[in-house]
């Protein structure tokens, strides 16, 4: 069976590796699950879309949500990225790296009066505005500290990211941003509130988008609308295109080509006179992880072959929210062996944990180690403890060297926050 030629994770001989290091090493000292990732391939995502938009110079400022290790961080922050936040808690561990507020964008729809005070009081650059009543609630608590928030308001174009409907985010049904005219009329209001200064708008249409053609139509409507926005007498500063460029989750498919969209953007920052922000995520952090894990058992039912590993959707919940697909590598090739069509799947008692389904590949035996590729972004991040399992440790390889990033949670880290009342012990 051919295997695919993975960018970050690659055969030497029979073994794979990542920057040097067999991964069967890495799983023999840490044990499984496992996430690896890779910090060279980390670097290179981020200059790559660096020198792909380095016309306009833009603050790019990587989606924490997609992975939020403190290592993974600052190896970003040494590389000068910005970062993009969704929470206070996700801003402070980037503080906590010693990045400089003013490279902070704070996101979300639903930001806490509390959060705001925190990144106010912080100094972040902009506040993606999502609703009236989150710029009103924000101009209260600036003007409460005595500051003024710059703030961009996120529009929501209606455009289809041609992407996993949960992963959509430009739509009108979908619960992010402004239509166009609820913007403009926050965009006057906004004159009136003096603790709001407004700099700029943002839209992001959507994660994983593999087609250039969506960001074009956003670009195009966004054109229109900075023009109408100029016409009311707003001068703006800033213009934060998001994030969701899309990665190739299997050999057939190819990465957001980045070259059409910067050329776009760039022109319809310069055409506006505006300083390009980025949002970008899973570009950055996907292709660098993996996830490795051990057969338990095969099973073979009426209708399914079951090859049942250690890790699950506890680690990896992609598959099951979002129907997604992650190739899976065998930490030892082997040339000789039976091909079958299985269902890769987790020990949860869920019929939806599953990393794989019908998949074709070369039937492991108990015991062999495999890898779950691309497995970077929104995976540790979206971890949980579900049926009592513990979160995976977690490796940097760097430099020819493994670092240990995330210690494997251990069974005391479950009932830490737990209280008995008296009355029941
Ligand atoms: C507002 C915003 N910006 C940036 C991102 C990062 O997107 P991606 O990881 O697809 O680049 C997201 C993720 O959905 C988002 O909601």
């Amino acid at each position: 069976m051919e295997l695919r030629k993975h960018p970050v994770f690659t055969y030497k001989g029979n073994a794979l590796t990542c920057g040097g290091i067999s991964l069967a090493d890495i799983a023999a000292e840490h044990g499984t699950p496992v996430f690896v990732y890779s910090a060279d391939a980390l670097r290179k995502n981020y200059q790559r879309i660096r020198k792909a938009f380095a016309a306009a110079k833009p603050l790019i400022a990587y989606s924490v949500k997609a992975n939020s290790n403190a290592a993974i961080l600052r190896v970003l922050a040494a590389e000068g990225a910005g970062f993009d936040v969704v929470s206070a808690n996700e801003m402070d561990r980037v503080l906590a790296c010693g990045v400089a507020a003013e490279r902070i964008i704070f996101a979300g729809v639903g930001k806490t009066t509390d959060e705001m005070a925190r990144a106010l009081r912080a100094g972040v650059k902009e506040f993606n505005v999502e609703s009236p009543a989150e710029a009103d609630r924000l101009d209260e608590v600036a003007r409460r500290l005595k500051r003024v928030a710059p703030v961009a308001i996120r529009v929501n174009p209606n455009v289809d990211a041609k992407t996993h409907k949960f992963i959509a985010t430009g739509k009108k049904e979908n619960k992010f941003g402004m239509s166009l005219d609820a913007a403009r009329d926050l965009a006057c209001r906004i004159g009136e509130l003096p603790g709001l200064r407004l700099d700029g708008i943002h839209a992001h249409i959507g994660s994983q988008i593999l087609q250039a053609g969506p960001h074009a139509e956003a670009a195009d409507i966004l054109d229109t609308f900075l023009a109408t926005l100029k016409a009311d007498g707003h001068q703006l500063r800033t213009l934060n295109f998001g994030g969701g460029f899309g990665i190739a989750y299997s050999g057939e498919q190819q990465p957001l080509d980045l070259k059409p969209i910067a050329a776009t953007v760039i022109g319809l920052a310069k055409k506006h006179g505006l300083s390009l922000l980025l949002e970008p995520g899973r570009s950055v952090i996907g292709p660098t992880g993996a996830l490795l894990t051990s057969v338990q058992y095969i099973k073979r039912g009426s209708a399914r072959t079951f090859v049942i590993v250690d890790a699950a959707m506890t680690e990896l919940i992609r598959p099951a929210l979002y129907e997604a697909h992650h190739d899976i590598l065998p930490l030892v090739k082997s040339k000789k062996g039976e091909v079958v069509t299985a269902d890769v799947v987790g020990p949860v008692c869920e019929s939806g944990d599953f990393l794989a389904q019908e998949r074709e590949m070369m039937l492991p035996a108990q015991d062999d180690l495999l890898a779950v590729v691309d497995a970077g972004a929104y995976c540790s991040a979206m971890s949980s403890n579900y049926n009592s399992r513990t979160r995976p440790a977690e490796v940097l390889v760097d430099d020819g060297k493994a670092y240990l990033i995330r210690r494997r949670e251990t069974k005391a880290d479950l009932t830490r926050h737990e209280v008995v009342p008296e009355y029941l012990k």
